[in-house]
């Protein structure tokens, strides 16, 4: 659905993106995480026809976004950063305006109104004024103005910024349910949002992708390896945690004391757990707990995008 090749945008002396290359395929949600000025805004702005590259190409649905926009243009549904929507028009008149604007049949815009009404939640809203509106009434305007054509592709540029969390879930909701229909980039800062929708997941950073891979690989990938946990009853938890650290696999172990518990904390590559149990049994320490966290998305997040810091 989306094809970008060796795609470059400069602003004078910045390069906002890279020379970057992806491509996104029919029905699914493709995350776009970065730290801000990464370049994802002008990566979208670039896909849904707003902004020309410097140089390299994009393709949507088979058409050109640049020299081919027209046609292009009816398969993106954008909803930009900074939704700019007119503070003294209703809502109900500006999504029409929106859809006749993007070519819908008179004959066909009442029940396009009616379906994103439902769809984004507005069937409330739709005689008031859109500048009495608060914040997230007006993010869903602006996700039914991207929708209202029936778009095959969504590029949506933090469609969840300023929401409260209970609208975050209705967003995300929404999009979840948009999935069957719809192929979907989405930027955000919201880590857990991308684990919870996103088929696959593109890091970018200082214009360039560092990472392209689903959720779960992406934490599988992680040289950090995850974190392991071992609760058990001992006399001397100094001298326990030096055999701990000797298990293979165990990068180090600190400890903290709960009552007659300790509990020891791991740094971990691979999985341990096995060693650990049989360590246990072999000393014959009680044990109340023994688990393993893999390592969060944020921690690929923060040491893809740090990589050269640290
Ligand atoms: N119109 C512009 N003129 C000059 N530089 C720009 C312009 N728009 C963006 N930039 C620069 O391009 C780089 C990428 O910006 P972009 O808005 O794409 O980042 P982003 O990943 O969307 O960040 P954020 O998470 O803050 O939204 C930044 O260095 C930014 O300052
Ligand atoms: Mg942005």
């Amino acid at each position: 659905m989306i094809k970008v090749e060796n795609l470059t945008k400069r602003y004078g002396s910045v390069t906002a993106v890279d020379g970057i290359a992806f491509e996104v395929g029919k029905g699914e949600i493709m995350g776009f995480l970065g730290p801000n000025g990464a370049g994802k805004s002008t990566t979208m702005r670039m896909l849904a026809c707003y902004l020309p590259p410097t140089s390299g190409r994009a393709e949507v649905a088979g058409c050109d976004v640049f020299s081919d926009s027209l046609r292009a243009r009816e398969h993106i549904g954008y909803m930009p950063e900074n939704v700019p929507l007119p503070q003294d028009m209703r809502v109900s008149e500006y999504l029409r305006f929106r859809a006749a604007l993007k070519g819908v049949p008179g004959r066909r815009i009442k029940e396009r109104l009616s379906d994103v009404y439902d769809l984004c939640g507005l069937g409330e809203v739709e005689r008031k004024m859109i500048g009495a509106l608060s914040k997230g009434y007006r993010q869903r305007v602006g996700l039914a103005d991207a929708m209202i054509h029936e778009p095959e592709l969504l590029i949506l540029d933090e469609p969840t910024i300023g929401l409260d969390p209970n609208q975050i879930r209705q967003v995300r909701e929404l999009i979840k349910n948009l999935r069957s229909h719809h192929t979907i980039l989405l930027s955000t800062h919201i880590l857990s949002e991308v684990e919870m929708t996103c088929s696959r997941v593109i890091i970018i950073n200082k214009g360039r992708i560092e990472a392209l891979d689903t959720p779960e690989n992406l934490r599988a990938r992680l040289s950090a390896g995850g974190e392991a946990t071992l609760e058990i009853r001992v006399s001397d938890p100094a001298a326990t945690a030096a055999k701990l650290k000797a298990v293979s696999g165990v990068k180090n172990c600190s400890h903290q004391r709960l009552g007659e518990w300790t509990r020891f904390t791991m740094k971990i590559e691979g999985d341990p757990r096995e060693s650990l149990h049989a360590l246990a049994v072999a000393e014959k320490w009680p044990v109340r707990e023994l688990a393993r966290k893999g390592a969060t998305l944020e921690q690929v997040f923060v040491e893809v995008t740090h990589a050269e810091e640290g």
